[in-house]
């Protein structure tokens, strides 16, 4: 066996799913090698999570996957200025950096950033330690914040070439001026200049928490911000770091190709993250337009067709869609994810058909569907198998579920005791448009 294909080996051993992991490794690696991925380390990771971190970067290595890697120290230096007794202040979230503050910063980046190198090449993968000569920059506000910089120009020379020769860069986030004064950049700030310029397929940003948190402090596994970004940017629970880091990554999404994701997870859970549909950690993509078509055209049905077929392993008959009464579809723009209404008992809405391949179930594709059909339709009904693997999630969407032989049937919004019992008998009459076997 190859040397990566008995890594390979070892990845699929750990996750369980050899074709998701198949599939994803060919996606990154068909990427021009320099823009897989940019990895946004705070120096919270490198402090307290250095093992975990470098076993998943010399994975990733291994497997001829090369990240560029840009790290902070926020947490480092504020120890640091404090046992020097410097008082430190930030202003709109930047660090005001007078020459003191500087002269500790300086230092101590160069040494946090030979400690990921060391670490890195300890277990004998290539690193290259990239201080300098990246961020071009020129003084923000000089009477305001003293020795921060604001990017003018990336300068991809000395990554490309660690890259090139096999080695992961391992950038800090300062820059200079000019004349060479050294500039410190926001890590955040940095991270998006260095992505605009280098446009890679993902950004992963390693945090502690391993993702965006919901109302109950669980991690919110996708966000699709064609849908969900305003939605969410309302929510009350969204706090202040939450929401603008939601907005820096809107930002930086939307000038990127349509396929680039940003993965927000932790260094544990990164190879899961990178190579399952389910990943672990929050997974935020630019998202996809939901299309409502009444009068479906023939290449939508046929991609809605071939969507339920291969979701369900078994054939529709022809005349399917025909007989239903005034059918409608909802269909991703990618066509990944649809759902098929039609007209049911006391005119209500009838779910007829709910699909969402495994890979966009992970893009949180199917919550977008469910949240476009449950916005457009108030009163709903429609049945599950027992065995259908989405009839748990069935049971949290709906108001109400009726269990019968190997169905369950479900409502949302319809509030009488009688109209729901004319859903049940009807849904469980009827027709599912499969082939007879
Ligand atoms: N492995 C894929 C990727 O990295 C999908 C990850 C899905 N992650 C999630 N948190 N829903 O692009």
């Amino acid at each position: 066996m190859t040397e990566v294909r008995q890594i390979v080996h070892e990845l699929l051993a750990q996750l369980g799913s050899s074709r998701e992991a198949q599939q994803y490794l060919k996606e990154f690696s068909t990427t021009n090698q320099a823009r897989f991925a940019v990895v946004k380390i705070g120096g919270g990771i490198l402090r307290d999570h250095l093992e975990e971190l470098t076993s998943a970067l010399a994975f990733l290595h291994r497997l001829g996957l090369i990240p560029v890697v840009l790290h902070g120290a926020g947490p480092q230096l504020d120890s640091a200025l404090s046992d020097a007794g410097i008082e430190t202040e930030k202003r709109d979230g930047l660090r005001v950096t007078s020459e003191s503050v500087m002269s500790v910063a300086r230092p101590l980046m160069y040494r946090e950033n030979l400690r990921l190198v060391d670490a890195l090449e300890s277990r004998g993968i290539r690193a290259r330690s990239i201080q300098h000569g990246v961020f071009q920059c020129k003084y923000l506000d000089r009477q305001s914040y003293g020795l921060v910089g604001e990017v003018e120009k990336v300068e991809l020379g000395a990554v490309e070439s660690a890259v090139s020769s096999g080695a992961v860069p391992v950038l800090t986030c300062l820059g200079e001026s000019p004349a060479g004064q050294v500039l410190n950049i926001n890590a955040d700030i940095a991270t998006r200049e260095l992505v605009w310029r280098l446009r890679p397929h993902k950004v992963i940003f390693l945090s502690p928490t391993g993702g965006l948190l919901d109302r109950q402090g669980r991690i919110i596994s996708a966000v699709d911000l064609t849908n969900d970004y305003e939605a969410l940017m309302k929510q009350p629970w969204v706090h202040s770091g939450m929401r603008l880091k939601l907005q820096q990554i809107n930002e930086m999404l939307q000038n990127l190709p349509d396929d680039a994701s940003v993965s927000i997870t932790s260094a544990a859970h990164l190879t899961r993250e990178l190579f399952t549909y389910r990943g672990a950690g929050t997974l935020v993509r630019k998202g996809e337009a939901i299309n409502v078509q009444e009068n479906p055209d023939e290449e939508s049905l046929v991609t809605v067709r071939e969507l339920v077929e291969h979701a369900f392993g078994r054939k529709l008959r022809d005349d399917w869609f025909d007989e239903l009464s005034q059918p409608l579809i909802l269909l991703s723009e990618t066509g990944r994810a649809a759902a098929v209404m039609s007209t049911g008992v006391d005119g209500l809405p009838y779910l007829d058909k709910f699909v969402v391949t495994s890979q966009a179930q992970g893009e949180g594709l199917g919550a977008a569907v469910w949240q476009v059909v449950t916005a457009r339709y108030p009163a709903l009904y429609w049945r599950s198998r027992n065995t259908n693997p989405v009839t748990p999630w069935y049971f949290q969407q709906a108001d109400s579920s009726n269990r019968s032989g190997q169905w369950v049937v479900f409502t949302i919004g319809v509030e009488d005791v009688a109209g729901r019992e004319r859903c049940v008998a009807d849904a469980l009459g009827r027709d599912s448009g499969w082939v007879a076997e």
